[in-house]
């Protein structure tokens, strides 16, 4: 979809559809009341007959509305105006791009961009609005044979801005919001692919694409003999079960020759989770192809960064492999050494996640980091604490986890932070080996957060628990491409500029 800014009267607009939002309690907004006035008071007369009642998110669809010159005017409902925030602003915008994208306008004018949203400036509004757009009309529909066909897309959208003084601003907050949304759709797809597609062959396929695509973008990819030189004995024992060959995949982005320290983002890949020897119960376990959400979410940030060409210095580590049983799995009881020399006792097989990310976050320390960020689907115990809502943030520096927070809330992709604790570690004493990779049930996603602490004692690190966060389940099934807004809003603000 394209985006453009403007600014200009909604009766003027010469387009198929001009959308102005209306309050509840019948109030009209300042471009509903710019129609209604254009119009001879049209619109009022139908909020007065109780066509509109200017609930959240509901819609109705005007045509041919007398002194103005778009086609149809679309009202959307705004619900109460002092509860009108970041939550409903987008809702209202959702609510719009469907209707818009179902009803054959292929083009339209939004106003909504120039409603007041609490602590929010116009950049926010047009960033979100891109967002939140391009989300409401993605599909996944690559695997069907016949994909369901929309008759009139909706093409281009233009976001009006209150004065001409906002343009400027609204124009980058426009690329902003658009290569944000290309990185979620990055992270979407590839969640969505199942399995037998998206396999840690295929990982690597497509960060040599990505690279192909985008110059600023160097890619390595290590097979099994390069990732058993470098002694990753905690990885290489959660790949033992498959016939997949594991990838460990580097990526690394530069704006500039100059080197300023790196931020390391590092993904969880498996690109199934069967448990292992541990196994899953059979309900549900499809949903394990969504385990390399971590992953994909590092593609997903490399995409938006490289699109805005921002001045950083960025490195990903995507370590893929699939967790399956065989006659060649580790068994519980098994002792693996690790890239970092540190021994793990692996008492549950489906706690894999960690195995992974432990040897990934031992090979970040060769870059020096800045600060290094990992980002997995790693514990079902943060969805029972946090839900759907929000990711957990984890970090030994407190900074570091602020500054996330702080961008999740910016982009709307809320992380919440969690202790990292001493006392939670003690669970994890081995009678045999340095550490046990589960403890008890109690408190497990912070157990998971303190055995990864174990491999990131050298720099300033911080987890994302994105369990909860990295799809949807029921009705609207499939990945949402977080934690990538969070993570390129953070990196965009905080990372340390190339000089
Ligand atoms: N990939 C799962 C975590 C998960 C579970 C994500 C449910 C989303 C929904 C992870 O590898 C796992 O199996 N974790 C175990 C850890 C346990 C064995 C300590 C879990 O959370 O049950
Ligand atoms: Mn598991
Ligand atoms: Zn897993």
């Amino acid at each position: 979809m394209e985006f453009t800014i403007k600014s200009g009267s909604p009766e003027k607009q010469r387009t198929a559809c001009v959308v102005v939002g209306v309050f509840d309690n019948r109030k009209l907004s300042l471009s509903a009341e710019l129609i209604d006035r254009a119009s001879n008071g049209y619109v009022s007369e139908i909020i007065r007959r109780g066509d509109m009642e200017g609930k959240l998110g509901s819609t109705l669809l005007l045509h041919n509305v007398r002194g103005t010159l778009a086609d149809r005017v679309l009202l959307v409902g705004l619900g109460k105006e002092r509860d009108f925030r970041d939550r409903e602003f987008r809702r209202a915008v959702t609510s719009a791009v469907k209707l818009l994208n179902e009803t054959g306008s292929y083009e339209a004018v939004v106003y909504l961009t120039e409603e007041k949203v609490k602590r929010r400036e116009v950049a926010w509004r047009v960033e979100h609005a891109v967002t939140v757009a391009m989300d409401a009309v993605y599909r996944f529909d690559r695997m069907k044979s016949e994909p369901a066909e929309v008759r009139r897309p909706l093409r281009k959208l233009t976001l009006s801005v209150p004065q001409r003084s906002d343009l400027a601003d609204g124009e980058a907050a426009a690329a902003r919001g658009l290569a944000i949304a290309h990185g979620v759709e990055v992270a979407r797809d590839l969640g969505n692919l199942p399995g037998n597609i998206c396999t840690p062959s295929y990982l690597g396929e497509q960060a040599r694409a990505l690279a192909t695509e985008f110059p600023d973008i160097q890619v390595d990819v290590l097979d099994r003999t390069r990732i058993e030189a470098l002694g990753m004995g905690s990885f290489l024992s959660v790949s033992r079960g498959s016939d997949e060959p594991p990838a460990f995949i580097v990526l690394e982005y530069k704006s500039a020759p100059k080197k300023a320290k790196p931020v390391v983002l590092v993904g969880k890949g498996i690109t199934f989770d069967t448990g292992g020897v541990s196994i899953k119960p059979a309900a549900d376990m499809d949903q394990m192809k969504f385990d390399m959400c971590g992953a994909a979410s590092v593609f997903g940030v490399f995409r938006a960064i490289a699109e805005l060409k921002a001045p950083l210095h960025l490195v990903g580590l995507v370590v893929a492999c699939e967790n399956m049983v065989s006659g060649r799995a580790t068994k519980p009881g098994d002792i693996v050494k690790s890239m970092s020399g540190q021994t793990i006792e692996v008492l549950n097989t489906d706690a894999e996640g960690r195995l992974i990310l432990a040897d990934a976050l031992t090979y970040a320390e060769r870059y020096e980091p800045d600060c290094v960020v990992d980002v997995a689907t790693l514990t079902g115990a943060i969805v029972v604490a946090l839900g759907n809502v929000a990711s957990g943030v984890f970090s030994n520096s407190d900074t570091l986890s602020r500054a996330l927070v702080a961008a999740g809330d910016e982009s709307f992709d809320r992380g919440w932070p969690m202790p990292l604790w001493d006392d939670y570690h003690e669970g994890l004493a081995s009678n045999f080996a340095d550490f046990a990779n589960v403890a008890g049930r109690a408190g497990g996603a912070i157990v998971a957060a303190c055995f990864l602490a174990k491999f990131a004692k050298k720099y300033d690190w911080a987890h994302v628990d994105i369990a909860g966060t990295a799809w949807k389940d029921g009705k609207e099934k499939g990945a949402t491409g977080r934690p990538v807004p969070m993570l390129v809003t953070w990196l965009l603000t905080d990372a340390v500029p190339v000089p």
